[in-house]
């Protein structure tokens, strides 16, 4: 079977490098892809965000199944437009994937169906917004967010009401958010643990596929700005069964079956935000794909066959016994150019992959790489490289992590030493 993987992250080399192991795959694509990943598959010049031009590409080239990546093409209903086309597509439709894109949509889900959550307002109005703090309806510190995509960045948590009020006037008042800001929640500030929780669903049966913590700060011990996340670590040991059993049964189950109620039945992966409290589990958000940096982690933990599992979910026959991940654990260290979340140069020539590649219990997965005129990799982005590595433990996988990483030449990249 011939296999299109939309997407250019480390995500998407992760998913590409599993599904290379597949016996089903004839030929894998990627658009818009990097090279780095043209040792696993053919990179194809297609407009991702044009749905005719990906459909006509499946057509000619007889696509058995489309895995979109990211969430923008999700969101944009790029899901719709194969399944219009009788292409299997891997990746939830625009109804459901309102999961991700309105924050409010799933509040108010949350509130018919009892799943556990931070309380909220909800507004569209400066004033209202304030008086809802001034009345003390909810106590600092509080969350302001973006209702709507705002790449990671939309989310101010605020000490004093002060920047609460500040934060409700960047979003509503100076539309700093455009128009994902035009719309805000104000929630209260959950205190706990938290994890990235990830379910397969095929409309109607849901399988656990497992769980990952995600480091979001720019620096050690949690500080600094927030980023698209600056390594993952994953291992079975990370949540009993116990709290699982209960983040099914609370928060996973009721969702797909208001999903389905609505019909708008959810196919795909699902990826749930959690606050571990002392209350029990809460979900902060929902993001409708695999997470970036989690999947680098995940992955690599897989025993089944991840293409034979994407069709099964495209074809509603998900068998639920098949999923599993093994007792490894993983860790993934995200190598990023000095600067970044801010400012960062790109272009500066990266040395030592080759060896680092080379390394047992060691992969390593591109996402802001490209080639020189002379062959060298260079930088071309925040967010550059994702080494990881696997041991019996995660100590034993950030010792190997860290090893590999000391072979990397590279003075204007960045990375934290406390990942896992
Ligand atoms: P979100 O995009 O909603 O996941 O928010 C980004 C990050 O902000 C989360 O991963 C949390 O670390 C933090 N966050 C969001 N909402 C809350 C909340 N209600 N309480 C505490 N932290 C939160
Ligand atoms: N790691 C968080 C995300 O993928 O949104």
């Amino acid at each position: 079977m011939k296999v299109l993987v939309i997407g250019s992250g480390g995500r998407e080399h992760a998913i590409l490098w599993s599904l290379s192991k597949s016996p089903l795959l004839t030929q894998l694509y990627v658009a818009s892809g990097r090279q780095a990943m043209q040792n696993l598959a053919t990179l194809v010049n297609i407009d991702i965000d044009d749905p005719i031009d990906v459909v006509q590409f499946c057509k000619r080239e007889n696509i058995g199944l489309v895995v979109i990546g990211p969430e923008k093409q999700i969101i944009n209903g790029l899901s719709d437009s194969l399944a219009a086309e009788d292409i299997n597509v891997f990746a939830p439709s625009k109804a459901a994937a309102k999961l991700e894109a309105e924050k409010s949509f799933t509040k108010e889900l949350c509130k018919q169906y009892g799943i556990p959550t931070a309380k909220y307002g909800y507004f569209i109005d400066e004033s209202l917004a304030k008086n809802f703090i001034r009345n003390n309806k909810i106590r600092c510190p509080l969350v302001v967010k973006a209702n709507g995509l705002a790449a990671g960045k939309g989310v101010i948590i605020c000490n004093t009401e002060d920047e609460a009020f500040s934060a409700i006037d960047l979003m509503l008042v100076e539309k700093k958010f455009g128009k994902s800001g035009e719309e805000i929640i104000i929630e209260e500030f959950l205190v706990g643990e938290e994890i990235s929780f990830f379910v397969f669903i095929d409309g109607v049966k849901t399988t656990v596929l497992g769980c990952a913590r995600d480091y979001k700060r720019i620096l050690e011990n949690n500080k600094g700005s927030n980023t698209g996340g600056m390594g993952s670590c994953s291992s079975p040991l990370m949540m009993s069964k116990n709290m699982e059993q209960k983040i099914i049964e609370r928060i996973i189950h009721p969702t797909v079956q208001a999903l389905a109620n609505m019909g708008t039945p959810y196919r795909g992966v699902l990826f749930a935000g959690l606050m571990i409290t002392k209350d029990g589990p809460k979900l902060l958000e929902y993001n409708v794909r695999f997470g970036d940096p989690e999947t680098q982690v995940i992955l690599p933990r897989l025993e089944c066959d991840l293409l034979e599992l994407m069709l099964s979910i495209t074809q509603q026959k998900l068998n639920i016994n098949t999923v599993k991940l093994n007792n490894t654990s993983t860790v993934c260290v995200v190598v990023v150019s000095k600067g970044y979340p801010d400012d960062y140069k790109t272009g500066t020539v990266i040395k030592g992959l080759d060896q680092i590649e080379g390394m047992h219990d060691v992969l390593v997965f591109h996402a802001g790489t490209q080639r020189d005129m002379e062959g060298n990799w260079v930088a071309d982005s925040g967010r550059v490289l994702n080494i990881v590595a696997y041991g019996k433990t995660i100590e034993e996988a950030k010792g190997k992590v860290y090893s590999a990483l000391s072979f990397l030449e590279w003075p204007e990249g960045f990375f934290r030493y406390d990942i896992g």
